[in-house]
This record gives structure tokens, C-alpha cells and sequence, in this order.
């Protein structure tokens, strides 16, 4: 069987490929059913993209291959495209756009255009053998079972990274990067919960907090979760984008500094009351109760000084925690690293050294922050891929 363009991988930027690549496309997947992370992104609502996303929300070894793609494929794109499918949506916070109901919408939206660009999409269907010629690319695919051999003009590897491994998730498009010779960067799970060799919060399980979360490297100002294995919340799964084994994070649990001026006027007015008891005014309870024993001074209001005020909001606010590790691939929302663009072009993300050959999504090593920035690189770089085709 003789195709233009055979898509590997009908995820997010799989199909989006697949709905712009033109006539002749066929796009095959192992699982049963197309955009299985989409379903279960965001809660089932699908965080589907960020209004104010821009390369500087994206880690990279190259910070500036992502930005011909999310140019020319923006989230404005996008959210029209939702709009014009009459799918309803709403800000959550900081940008993020979520549907108002199931993110299976998402998926019957991408079937959809699929569908308009005359696409087949096979599933259930694996890659038992891949080569080159020369001038095309000939698979070997198992189709439940029977064996089929496609002739590709275009092949385009859309099969994402190692993140839930228990949902499909395979290393086959790295494996496909060197076989035609094409450089990996370290991969790494990412945006993950962070966990400590103890269970140091076990007690505060549940317990969640407005924070600035930092490191040398970056900072996030968003919550904080404890849990049985350690710390998760969107700023630390943020943070964990940036962190590595053996070093710190810091955590500040007054984020908007108001904490010491606030403290000093309370101790004129209520100087009588537990400092424990007026912390628990501003920090959750539990939390209040896992840190006094190491960092707050014992007594009432009135027995503080300033400098003692000063020094335990210091302490509030450079709060410096090693974690062991994270939870890994298991639980990760993306992986860190991949396919190194240095082997592909920015505005189609094909091969430099073998044409016809593109690599999109989140096999390549751009890596969004948490929010939807991960969808918007999965529609750019299929849309830039699909274009170019
Ligand atoms: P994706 O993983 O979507 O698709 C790859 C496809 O290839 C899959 O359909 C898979 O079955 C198939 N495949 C893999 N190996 C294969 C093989 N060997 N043979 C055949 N097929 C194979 N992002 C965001 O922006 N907003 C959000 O709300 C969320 N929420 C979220 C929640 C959870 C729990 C996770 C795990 C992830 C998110 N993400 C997210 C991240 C987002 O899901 C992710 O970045 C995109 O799905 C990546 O799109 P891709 O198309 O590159 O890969």
C-alpha cells in the first residue's frame, strides 16, 4: 500500500498533523482509541492551551527552536479552532483555558478535521519493521494481527515520550531518531511530584498552600500539595522541570510579603494570642503545627521582638528542602529532553540530514511548563509539520 504520508502516533500532535498533511495521510497508533492523554488531561477537561503562552514558557537545549512553530501556529489559532467547533471554555487562572465539559471534545474535534482532510487512521497498529530507500520509507505495520507493508513519501514520528508508560507510552521515536541517525537529549520525567527517603508529611497529607516555589533557576508562584510521598501541587511540579538530584528547593509560604507588617500590627492589637494561633490565621493549621517545633519560636504575640518576628518569617520564607527524588516516569506529566532539534528545522521540524522525515510533540526536546503549554506545542509543531508537507 502506497501513502503520502504515514503519521506515527495519534496523540495530540499526531492528529493535528494528520488534519492539515493533505491527501494521501494515514496516521496508526497501538492504543485502542486516539488522544489518550487528551482525555485524561486537566482533570478531563483538557487544559487545551494558555493565552499567554510564548517561548519563554518551554525548556529546550535550544530555548529559541520552538518559536518559528508557536509563531506561525499560535494559541489564538487554536482557540478559534475550538470556537469555530462550538466547543465552550473558560479561564481557570493564569491564562489557562479549559473546556467547559469533557475533553473528549478535543478529541471529536481533531477526528473531525481529521475526517475533512480525508486521513485514515488506523489503530490497534504497530510498527514491526521501518526502513529507507532512498527516496521512501517502507513500514512494516501489524494490524491487529496482520501484517501490512506502507510506502511513505513523508513520515512523521508523533509518538510522544516516556511519560505513563502504563497508558501507551513508548521510547519508539527516539528509537526511530537514531536509527536514521539523529542526536537524544537526556531524557528526564517532568512536571512530577517530588519525594523524600522519609515521610516527613505524611501527617499533612491533603494540606495545600499558596507559595513561591525557587531554585537557582527558575520560581513559581502558585500551591503547594502535601502528600503521603512528599510535595506535589502545581508549583512543585513545576519546579521539578528545573530541578536535579541533590539539590535544594526553596519554598515561600509568604508570597506576597505581607506577613512581618501584618504580624507587627497583630501583636499590638492581640498581643495576648498564641503566635501559633495567629499563624494559623494566615497558613493552613496542620502546617502551622509540622513546622513549630523547628521554625517558630514558642509564646504569645507581645513576647516576640522584631528581630524574633523578622527571623521566623525568614525562615517562613526560606524554607530549604532537599528532596530524594520524584515519582518518575509513573506519574510525570512530560518528559524532559528528547530528540535534539539540532537535527531539525525550526519551521517544519524535518530532518536536517534525511528530508521527508519529521519529529513533533513531545518527542522532541521542547518541554512546556504545566498550564496547557504542552498541548500548544503539540498543535504548533503538528501544524508546522502538517504544513510543510
Ligand atoms: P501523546 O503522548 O499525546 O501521543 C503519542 C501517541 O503515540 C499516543 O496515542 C500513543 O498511544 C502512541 N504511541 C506511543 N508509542 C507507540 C508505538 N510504539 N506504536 C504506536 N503508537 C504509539 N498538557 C497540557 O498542555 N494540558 C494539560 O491539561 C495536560 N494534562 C496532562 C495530564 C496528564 C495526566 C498527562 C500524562 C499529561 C498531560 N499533559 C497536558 C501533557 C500532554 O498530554 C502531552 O504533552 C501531549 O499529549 C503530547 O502530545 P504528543 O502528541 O506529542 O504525544
Amino acid at each position: 500500500m502506497q501513502v503520502n504520508t504515514l503519521i506515527l502516533g495519534a496523540g495530540a500532535a499526531g492528529m493535528m498533523c494528520a488534519a492539515h498533511a493533505g491527501a494521501g495521510t494515514l496516521i496508526v497508533d497501538h492504543a485502542r482509541a486516539p488522544g489518550e492523554k487528551i482525555r485524561i488531561s486537566g482533570g478531563g477537561r483538557c487544559n487545551f492551551t494558555n493565552m499567554h503562552a510564548g517561548p519563554e514558557n518551554f525548556l529546550s537545549g535550544n530555548p529559541h527552536f520552538c518559536k518559528s512553530a508557536l509563531s506561525r501556529y499560535t494559541q489564538w489559532d487554536f482557540i478559534d479552532l475550538v470556537a469555530r467547533h462550538g466547543i465552550a471554555y473558560h479561564e481557570k487562572t493564569l491564562g489557562q483555558l479549559f473546556c467547559d465539559g469533557k475533553s473528549g471534545q478535543i478529541i471529536a474535534l481533531l477526528r473531525a478535521e481529521m475526517a475533512r482532510a480525508g486521513a485514515d487512521l488506523w489503530l490497534q497498529t504497530t510498527l514491526a519493521e521501518l526502513t529507507h530507500d532512498g527516496s521512501r520509507f517502507i513500514a512494516t505495520l501489524d494490524r491487529e494481527g496482520r501484517r501490512t507493508t506502507v510506502t511513505a513519501r513523508h513520515l512523521v514520528v508523533a509518538t510522544g515520550g516516556k511519560s505513563i508508560p502504563k497508558m501507551g507510552a513508548t521510547g519508539l521515536a527516539y528509537d526511530i531518531a537514531a536509527q536514521f541517525g539523529h542526536g537524544l537529549r537526556e531524557t528526564r520525567p517532568a512536571l512530577v511530584p517530588l519525594t523524600f527517603s522519609d515521610q516527613r508529611f505524611a501527617g499533612l497529607s491533603g494540606v495545600s498552600a499558596p507559595a513561591r516555589v525557587s531554585n537557582a533557576r527558575a520560581a513559581f508562584d502558585e500551591s503547594v500539595l502535601f502528600t503521603h510521598r512528599g510535595l506535589s501541587g502545581p508549583a512543585i511540579l513545576q519546579i521539578s522541570s528545573y530541578w536535579r538530584e541533590g539539590e535544594d528547593i526553596l519554598i515561600d509560604l509568604d508570597p506576597g510579603g505581607h506577613l512581618f507588617e501584618t504580624l507587627r500590627a497583630q501583636r499590638q492589637q492581640e498581643g495576648r494570642r498564641k503566635l501559633t494561633t495567629e499563624l494559623a490565621r494566615h497558613l493552613p493549621a496542620r502546617l502551622v503545627e509540622h513546622l513549630a517545633p523547628d521554625l517558630l519560636p514558642n509564646g504569645n504575640l507581645a513576647d516576640q521582638s522584631d528581630a524574633a518576628l523578622a527571623e521566623m518569617v525568614r525562615n517562613l520564607r526560606e524554607w530549604r528542602l532537599r528532596p530524594t527524588g520524584s515519582e518518575g516516569y509513573r506519574t510525570a506529566e512530560v518528559t524532559l529532553g528528547g530528540i535534539d532539534t539540532a537535527g531539525l528545522k525550526s519551521r517544519s521540524m524535518m530532518s536536517q540530514t534525511l528530508p521527508n522525515l519529521f519529529f513533533i510533540g513531545e518527542a522532541v526536546d521542547v518541554t512546556g511548563w504545566l498550564g496547557g503549554y504542552n498541548f500548544q506545542w503539540a498543535w504548533s509543531s503538528g501544524w508546522a509539520a502538517g504544513h510543510a508537507i
